[in-house]
């Protein structure tokens, strides 16, 4: 098996995800919240890259079945029902809904992986999950794409894609890597035990501290709560406990 690991939204080429499974990671929220929020009872989450789409989509769907979520500069969207807190997306919110969801990076970086023949949705929330879905389906090539921040990796995401890695070889998996791998592999191994510790002064984690998000941290953090693989199929994001839709053995 061969991962490569992206480290932004920005340097995915098509052709890094062709014929390839993708695994697109935003720990810090919006992988985390669509997780959360499938987990919750959603019917599906619909991922959009700018308010103006999200509300058109908004005026295509039945107003009693959804919800418009997302942020900008980490904050809620004007006129929009949530923001990008996992805390926010209950199921008194969201069950039997859909929620459209615009966030700066991770919307992105789902779109950008459009040519991948699988797109997986993951976090630390559903870590595990990942793992056994990709053990059990695949053999061949894996892209993971780290949403990142604004252009710029963030170490969360590298963590949370060495979480993967280090879980796929656990099981037994030959795995080549690129050098992006390599290092995510290694930073996981040697943190996974106090990950807040390493990411102590990391921008986009500092910054929701200092926003008053720190219980957000707190929950995206966690490891493996959530047994579900959420996958990306013509638009919409939605849970998969079974195969793969296209095998690449
Ligand atoms: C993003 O997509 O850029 C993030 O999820 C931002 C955030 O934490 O709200």
């Amino acid at each position: 098996m061969r991962i490569d690991v992206i480290a932004t939204a920005d340097e995915v080429k098509d052709q890094m995800v062709k014929g390839k499974l993708a695994v697109v990671i935003d720990v810090l929220r919006a992988t985390s919240t669509i997780v959360t929020a499938l987990s919750n009872g959603c019917k599906g989450v619909i991922p959009v890259c700018d308010v103006d789409q999200a509300k058109a989509k908004a005026c295509e769907l039945d107003p009693e079945q959804c919800l418009l979520g997302g942020e900008r500069n980490a904050v809620i969207i004007e006129g929009f029902h949530h923001g990008n807190s996992p805390l926010e997306y209950t199921a008194e919110r969201v069950q039997n809904k859909y929620v459209i969801i615009t966030t700066t990076n991770g919307t992105r970086a789902i779109h950008h992986a459009k040519e991948a023949v699988d797109i997986v949705i993951a976090s630390f929330l559903n870590g595990q999950a990942v793992v056994q879905y990709i053990h059990k389906n695949y053999l061949e090539d894996i892209t993971i794409i780290c949403a990142g921040t604004e252009g710029h990796f963030s170490l969360e995401d590298i963590l949370c894609a060495g979480k993967i890695i280090y879980e796929l070889k656990s099981l037994g998996n030959d795995i080549s890597l690129n050098d992006l791998g390599i290092a995510a592999e290694n930073l996981y191994k040697h943190n996974k035990d106090d990950m807040h510790q390493l990411l102590q002064g990391t921008f986009h984690y500092s910054r929701l501290i200092s926003l008053n998000f720190e219980k957000d941290v707190e929950f995206c953090m966690q490891q493996d709560v959530f047994q579900l693989v959420p996958i990306f199929i013509d638009g919409i994001i939605s849970i998969t406990n079974i195969k793969a839709k296209n095998k690449l053995m």
